[in-house]
């Protein structure tokens, strides 16, 4: 058992529980969702002690510098001694500036970001609403300082429902990130790029195809889009319409076998899981990329596949979605 300290109050760690276990279990209201060292969203500062190298390990540099560490990584040592941090010193303001319906399911998100940090599509960031409920999200977009979001509306989701009933223009959001390397590399532009987004996944693979577009990229770029059903390929016109103006540019609906059509605006549809479809359609070579993003099930399998097709690891770009709601931290403690 080793004692550690958060903001000059100590707790007790059993052998091997991280300082987010042993916070939680003693009744502190932490912030965490993910609990894989992911989503940042219970970062803490480091004050003094002996820090293990896990408690940072896939924090972005700039964090790192801050002394912030992964308190659900971070196995403590005796008299390890952390400080919370205020969310005011994580997040950006970020008001909404547009909020429209791609489909009955799916919201479009806009919101203005301020500051010179910069923002790839296919990134992830925290998004939290003004009560402090929020969530980590894919970013499908940038444009300048605006950022776009495909977000759908979960059964019993706090924040989706207060997104698609309730947020309007102007409504002040706060905004933690970007991180992750599921975006577009523009040193490489003969690669052949596959593309595979889930659900809203596809915001994120989506915006990456088009950020390769739009910088010349000259390999073949082939985008698969699944659904459960025909509702869920909420962007199918779009991406037809890329594809013909296009000519390195290619888009394979999918949508799961129960579904009960599989024609789509004149377009055949495939009834068929993306994995399954990519690993036997592409002759895999050193000169792929694959992007995959979506839930973790399938992006998990997805990974594997690929990578025993051929793809190098460091060519695998995944973003999973396997985040809860970001847990709001009630203000009355101790
Ligand atoms: S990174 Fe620690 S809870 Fe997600």
């Amino acid at each position: 058992m080793s004692i550690f300290y958060v903001d000059g109050v100590a707790f007790e760690a059993s052998s091997g529980e991280t300082v987010l276990d042993a916070l939680l279990r003693q009744n502190y209201p932490a912030n965490y969702s993910c609990r894989k060292g992911r989503c940042r969203s219970c970062l803490m500062k480091y004050v003094e002690g002996d820090l293990a190298l896990l408690a940072q390990r896939g924090l972005e540099i700039e964090y790192k510098q801050e002394g912030l560490l992964f308190a659900c990584q971070c196995i403590p040592s005796h008299g390890l001694t952390l400080q919370s941090v205020q969310s005011d010193s994580l997040f950006l303001s970020a008001p909404i500036v547009a909020k429209t319906r791609l489909s009955e399911h799916v919201v479009k998100l806009i919101v203005q970001v301020s500051g010179n940090k910069r923002f790839l599509a296919g990134q992830s960031v925290n998004i939290r609403q003004p009560d402090g409920v929020g969530r980590t999200f894919a970013i499908a977009k940038v444009s300048g300082d605006l950022l776009e979001f495909h977000v759908k509306r979960k059964r019993n989701g706090k924040f989706s429902d207060w997104l698609f009933y309730r947020a309007c223009e102007g409504d002040q959001l706060l905004l933690q990130g970007p991180w992750g390397h599921c975006h577009y590399y523009p040193g490489m532009p003969e690669d052949t790029l596959v593309l595979i987004g889930e659900g809203t996944g596809l915001g994120a693979v989506a915006g990456i195809a088009e950020e390769a577009l739009n910088k010349g990229h000259s390999g073949n770029i082939y985008l698969y889009h699944y659904g459960r059903n025909l509702d869920d390929l909420y962007q199918h016109k779009q991406l037809l319409q890329w594809m013909l103006m296009n000519r390195n540019f290619f888009y394979q609906a999918c949508v799961g076998a129960d579904s009960e059509k599989s024609q789509v605006d004149g377009k055949r549809v495939r009834l068929a899981e993306p994995i399954e479809l990519v690993t036997g359609r592409h002759q895999f070579d050193r000169q792929f990329r694959v992007f995959i993003c979506g839930e973790p099930k399938m992006v998990l399998r997805g990974q594997e596949r690929v990578f025993l097709s051929g793809v190098p690891i460091e060519r695998i770009h995944v973003l999973s979605f396997d985040y809860r709601e970001l847990r709001k931290r009630p203000r009355t403690w101790g």
